[in-house]
């Protein structure tokens, strides 16, 4: 059963929670949502630096490089904001250790971890920067935790241009790949991509809801995504490959 927000944007700063002005359920609520989006912003880094050693393509390289400095510095700005909460990044990440390999974190473990073709990298795109700038756009710009609003708003002008390149590259996939080659890809990658929101209405979005940390429950997000991938992707001429309905989605 769905939530309703009993917290306003940016409204709790971090002496808020020192002060136990706030229900200590919200803190350990806004540390792990903050250390899943860190560890999110570190390995799309990650993936963006195998992707300037594995891509020949000159005119592809800038763009890698530019995209990398600056998801570097999202991590550095999510992993700032738990330092304030008392987390270093070492001790963030171990939180996430069971999360990182589950489905929710297969795109961006698969971008870090595998990536190594141009195919890939364009995939990758698709996979983690237009999810991630869904769910900052979203979710994270209206926070009720003020350092978090305003690292999303931070963020998302960047994110926003690497949505741009991960729509550019949709298109030259097809060219360079032709329709079958992309849609396999397509295949592989949108279950990753979709699931990367996390599963629907559990208990920890519903947490996030009502301490206003996210706006809309990941069902909705991945909605959200499939309806302008599907945009995108028909006025290039391809098919999304449908999905099983349960969370974690594969191909069906
Ligand atoms: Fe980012
Ligand atoms: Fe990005």
């Amino acid at each position: 059963m769905s939530v309703g927000r009993q917290i306003a944007p940016r409204t709790v700063g971090p002496d808020d929670i020192k002060a136990g002005r706030v229900d200590p359920q919200y803190r350990k609520t806004l540390t792990r949502l903050l250390a899943a989006h860190a560890l999110a912003e570190k390995l799309t880094a990650l993936g963006y630096e195998r992707a300037l050693e594995a891509v020949r393509d000159t005119e592809l390289k800038p763009i890698i490089e530019k995209n990398l400095v600056e998801e570097r510095k999202h991590a550095r700005l999510v992993y700032r904001a738990l330092e304030d909460l008392g987390l270093n990044e070492q001790a963030s990440d171990r939180t996430m250790a069971a999360a990182y390999s589950g489905p929710s974190f297969e795109a961006p473990r698969y971008f870090a971890e595998h990536m190594r073709s141009e195919l890939d990298l364009l995939m990758a795109t698709v996979s983690v920067d237009m999810t991630g700038l869904i769910m900052i756009g979203v979710n994270y710009r209206e926070s009720s935790y003020t350092p978090h609003a305003h690292a999303a708003e931070l963020i998302l002008e960047e994110e926003a241009d690497h949505d741009v390149f991960a729509s550019e590259l949709l298109g030259q996939a097809v060219e360079h790949f032709g329709p079958p080659r992309t849609h396999q890809a397509l295949r592989r990658w949108i279950p990753r991509a979709v699931n990367f929101f996390g599963p629907p209405a559990s208990g920890f979005t519903n947490d996030c809801i009502r301490f206003g940390l996210k706006a809309s429950d990941n069902g909705e997000l991945a909605e959200l995504y499939l309806t302008m991938l599907e945009r995108r992707t028909t006025q290039l001429g391809l098919r999304l490959p449908k999905l099983t309905p349960d969370y974690p989605h594969a191909a069906a």
